[in-house]
């Protein structure tokens, strides 16, 4: 087969059917902004695939947070504890040391009580490492699942994502396991607790540096962003005045089925065979934990149609979760990408030539471009929302960002901000990556988060639930 007639009919299969136009991103942004409303509306949530969920921040931090904390950071494969000394001038960090903790597959896997024991034992570690256990510190947990925040302190999960799965916890308040699991040690005590979103702390951390942060965006091995929407529109909390930060979790757009005709038939497999199916369609179409299986996905297809590797496959590739996302940063690499294709390709027992690399390259981009663009129509849908509320015609603001795929994907980044950019053109946007983010940052949300729980003033109405 020529090569142009491969690339033709390469397109048919892999390009087109991940090919957004800007028509549809628009549409995709309207449904979105209906579900984010149906989601904050009091008698509409409990239905509403994105929860739109409180997290009682009223403001972003003011720059006079200061004292000594503990942060844990759980979200992905690893878990981090922190030991914080924040100084009110410029919020130096004094003092900051950490430990990495890995989760192991089984713990993720486990039961809930599992789970937390093995978080209260990192801890007991590291404060054993520090000198610290006979102090009582105040801690800020950066919890980056779906959660109701009853109160800065009790929040429930609502469902795990990302690969976890642990048993009796959904439905639960995870501060009440923490809690629990650290009583059961009985050899130290922690004090006042403050959790909150990775998003959240995101916004927070960057809201030190430029006071007009009012987004917190992360596209890592999950996808979600947090705002701060007008108190009025927040019909599930009692008050109508000023403003309180949402987490959108907006990765659970699609999960009502409203995505299905943009879902490939690899997005379908992606989610029949995740550990959740049904759950963070969105997400499922764009973060990290799930890129990669997709291209694998496609990859296996094209073989399987003789487009690639002159039809024959290898073990590695067919097995599930074996081409890994960092590999499309990887091959997409300017200078160095097809040589890294190459090697990848190799190390995968792929028998290759040079059309095959530049064909998986173009697979590669095509996943990570629509990735972007799909980023861009959910933050457009933000940025609107904000110039609207606000009643302006042209609205400036800044969103704080973490996140692998954001930071490491060569031109992730370049392709979001340009396509929001064509998405919301009344806004003028700055994106401001958070420094360390769950170093510095965590320091600093765990601050502003203490600081949160001595100023809280607000609880949910009565008769909600998840
Ligand atoms: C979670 C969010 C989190 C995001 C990014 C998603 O799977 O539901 O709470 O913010 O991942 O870590």
């Amino acid at each position: 087969m020529s090569e142009s007639c491969i690339t033709l009919q390469l397109h048919h299969i892999c390009v087109s059917p991940f090919l957004l136009s800007q028509e549809k991103l628009q549409e995709i942004s309207a449904r979105l902004k209906k579900n984010m409303i149906q989601g904050l509306g009091k008698h509409t949530h409990h239905k509403a695939p994105v929860k739109m969920l409180p997290t009682f921040v009223r403001a972003t931090p003011d720059g006079t947070e200061k004292g000594d904390f503990l942060a844990l950071d759980l979200g992905g494969t690893n878990f981090r504890v922190l030991y914080v000394r924040v100084m009110e001038e410029e919020q130096k960090v004094l003092k900051m040391d950490s430990q990495i903790c890995a989760i192991p597959q089984d713990i993720m896997r486990g039961t809930g009580e599992q789970l937390f024991d093995h978080i209260a034992a990192c801890l007991a570690d590291f404060l054993d490492s520090q000198n610290l256990k006979g102090q009582t510190l105040p801690l800020g947990f950066t919890f980056s699942f779906p959660c109701e925040q009853i109160e800065i302190d009790k929040s429930i999960l609502i469902h795990w994502t990302k690969g976890f799965s642990c048993s009796e916890v959904e439905g639960k308040d995870v501060v009440k396991l923490l809690r629990d699991a650290i009583h059961r040690r009985a050899d130290y005590d922690i004090g006042s607790v403050a959790m909150v979103n990775d998003t959240v702390g995101t916004m927070m951390s960057c809201g030190y540096k430029d006071q007009s942060c009012e987004i917190g965006m992360i596209i890592g091995t999950g996808t979600n962003a947090c705002y701060m929407e007008e108190m009025k529109n927040v019909k599930r909390v009692e008050g109508e005045d000023g403003r309180m930060c949402i987490n959108t979790e907006w990765g659970g757009f699609g999960d009502d089925g409203s995505l299905e005709d943009i879902q490939t038939q690899f997005d379908v497999v992606v989610d029949k065979t995740s550990i959740n199916p049904g759950i963070h369609i969105f997400e499922k179409m764009i973060s990290g934990m799930y890129l990669g299986e997709i291209v694998r996905l496609l990859l296996v297809k094209l073989t399987e149609d003789k487009l690639l590797f002159k039809g024959k496959t290898s073990e590695a590739l067919l097995t599930p979760g074996r081409f890994e996302t960092r590999f499309i940063s990887e091959i997409e690499e300017q200078d160095r990408g097809l040589k890294n294709c190459q090697n990848i390709l190799t190390e995968l027992g792929l028998k290759w030539d040079s059309v095959d690399v530049r064909l998986v390259r173009l697979v590669c981009d095509t996943v990570s471009i629509r990735s972007a663009h799909l980023c861009a129509a959910a933050l457009a849908t933000i940025v609107n929302r904000i110039r609207e509320n606000r009643g302006l015609d042209y609205l400036k603001t800044t969103v704080g960002v973490d996140g692998t795929v954001y930071r490491k994907h060569p031109n992730f980044s370049d392709k979001l901000q340009a396509m929001v950019h064509r998405l919301a053109p009344n806004c003028s946007i700055t994106f401001l990556v958070s420094e360390d983010g769950s170093g510095k940052g965590a320091a600093m949300v765990t601050a502003v988060a203490h600081l949160v729980l001595l100023t809280l003033n607000c609880k949910l109405t009565q008769d909600q639930s998840m």
